[in-house]
């Protein structure tokens, strides 16, 4: 049974951009379909063209029919859902074109409001400016940012300063959207519910861990904002640190929105500031170059119409280090790309070998145990353990076999990661949201990193389309005498 949350105004600035119209409008789809949107509740999304009601309603049907999975349009859901979805014209950096937003809002003065800002980050602060000068942020509204906030902290900062000029802290929701995926949170779940992992969670134990998160895909029309930001401020500041402190935390004293925030923080403060030396070794920037992917050529990145002299990575591999008593000489491996040869985001902690080997294996390699997270595609959990290949030779042999914790393929449809994220902010749970001083903290540590690499520190190295990135990211991981790890 689901429990409906409280009615509410849900309103997306930038209603009909790629990211409201791809994820966040099936995602309300979902929640209501399921019953977690009470009935009078109003989706209103705002548009910079002249926009009616029906053109509207005909634009989010046909999206939904794009992007929902093929058996989940389904007639009746649709129609419950159409009676919610509202639009209303407005130029986000025209203070005067908020009146009719402001006229449809206060015909229910005391509805909780939600304004989700998916818009560029230059408009949070006239949004939030016009929110106030219309008198539409009462004690019942929040506001909810899209990644990125800033592309340093400096710029994170002045955003955030704005932005608190009219909502309060509680009320500010920093969206990464990696925290809402499903097997995201059931690192919180397995390593505070199990105490299995609990006293081989450090650096006694664990050799090292690796983040990676790769896309087969490419910019998809997103050049102008890629061009800004590359693979480091696009993944690795926000969505692999989190990543990182979820696997890192201390238990948190209660699953309360700050305890666990207060925990990711202090692993975010514990990194290990990277000198311009440490910058030089322990970094690697990728461009890719023309390919094949799924045996379809592909062009290169610039070849996809940017500026020949762009020094944007679309791949980056960094060793992080996190300076506190658990993980003391414990690297953390973090890689991102796109265009690599397949998607998939996984976190794989390897523990340490055994101490003393005293099987043969025939020559045979005895692997370390390790736990295999799987995001996507799939999401799963294996732990990887050696035990005794069957039969009766003499000696004895030994493979890898996994402990699979895959969820069942009858379990329920898993939610999408906007679909947790959403219903947490009607109901008013900032657990999954990042603290401003969390975001604040990720800058502080990728700032020393980017201003090396814009003064050139670390060249562009080229990778094809359909590789697993640079061998200069093979290059790091083997100095330390490790190796990215291969499913085989
Ligand atoms: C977004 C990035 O935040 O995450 C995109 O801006 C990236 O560049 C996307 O493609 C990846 O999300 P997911 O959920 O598909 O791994």
């Amino acid at each position: 049974m689901s429990e409906t949350a409280n009615v509410c105004d849900i309103i997306i600035f930038g209603g009909h951009g790629d990211l409201s119209l791809r994820k966040l409008i099936p995602a309300l789809y979902h929640l209501c379909s399921d019953g977690y949107l009470a009935a009078p509740s109003r989706i209103i999304a705002t548009s910079r063209e002249e926009t009616s009601r029906e053109e509207h309603v005909a634009l989010v049907r046909e999206k939904l029919q794009l992007f929902l999975k093929s058996d989940c349009f389904i007639e009746e859901k649709w129609e419950a859902f159409e009676k919610k979805l509202e639009v209303v014209t407005l130029d986000l950096g025209i203070d005067e074109s908020y009146e009719a937003l402001a006229n449809m809002l206060g015909e229910f003065p005391e509805r909780e409001r939600v304004n989700y800002l998916s818009t560029a980050p230059s408009f949070f602060g006239p949004i939030c400016k016009a929110l106030g000068h219309w008198g539409l942020i009462t004690p019942q509204s929040r506001v909810v940012l899209e990644k990125p906030i800033g592309r340093d902290l400096v710029s994170s900062q002045a955003i955030n300063d704005e932005v608190s000029r009219y909502f309060e802290e509680q009320a500010i929701f920093r969206i990464d959207h990696y925290l809402g995926k499903d097997t995201v949170q059931n690192i919180i779940a397995m390593r505070f519910s199990n105490m299995l992992f609990m006293p081989l969670w450090n650096g006694q134990d664990i050799d090292h861990i690796q983040i990676t998160a790769a896309e087969s895909v490419g910019l998809e029309g997103r050049h102008s904002y890629y061009e800004d930001y590359g693979a480091f401020r696009d993944m690795i500041q926000n969505h692999l640190m989190q990543l990182l402190c979820l696997v890192a935390m201390e238990p948190p004293c209660s699953l309360d929105a700050d305890s666990i925030r207060d925990e990711k923080v202090k692993v975010l403060r514990s990194l290990r500031p990277f000198t311009p030396d440490d910058v030089r070794e322990k970094t690697v920037r990728g461009r890719y170059k023309a390919g094949v992917i799924d045996a379809q050529k592909v062009p290169g990145y610039l070849e996809e119409g940017v500026s020949s002299d762009s020094n944007t990575e679309t791949f980056a591999a960094v060793r992080v280090d996190v300076d506190n008593w658990r993980w003391k000489g414990v690297p953390f491996y973090l890689r991102t790309g796109k265009r690599m040869s397949k998607r998939y985001t996984e976190i794989v902690v390897q523990f340490k070998e055994v101490p003393y080997q005293i099987f043969a294996n025939k020559g045979r390699c005895i692997s370390p145990n390790r736990l295999v997270i799987m995001l996507q595609p799939e999401e799963s959990i294996k732990l990887k353990i050696m035990t005794k290949t069957p039969g009766l030779s003499e000696q004895m042999h030994l493979q890898e076999m996994a402990l699979d914790l895959n969820i069942p393929e009858n379990a329920p449809r898993t939610p999408e990661a906007y679909e947790r994220l959403l219903l947490d902010v009607i109901r008013n749970n900032a657990t999954l949201f990042m603290r401003r001083d969390e975001v604040e903290a990720a800058w502080k540590w990728a700032d020393p990193i980017l201003s090396e690499w814009e003064a050139g520190a670390v060249p562009l190295k080229n990778y094809a389309a359909g590789s697993d990135g640079p061998s200069s990211s093979i290059a790091m991981i083997e100095r330390d005498g490790r190796s990215w790890y291969e499913e085989l």
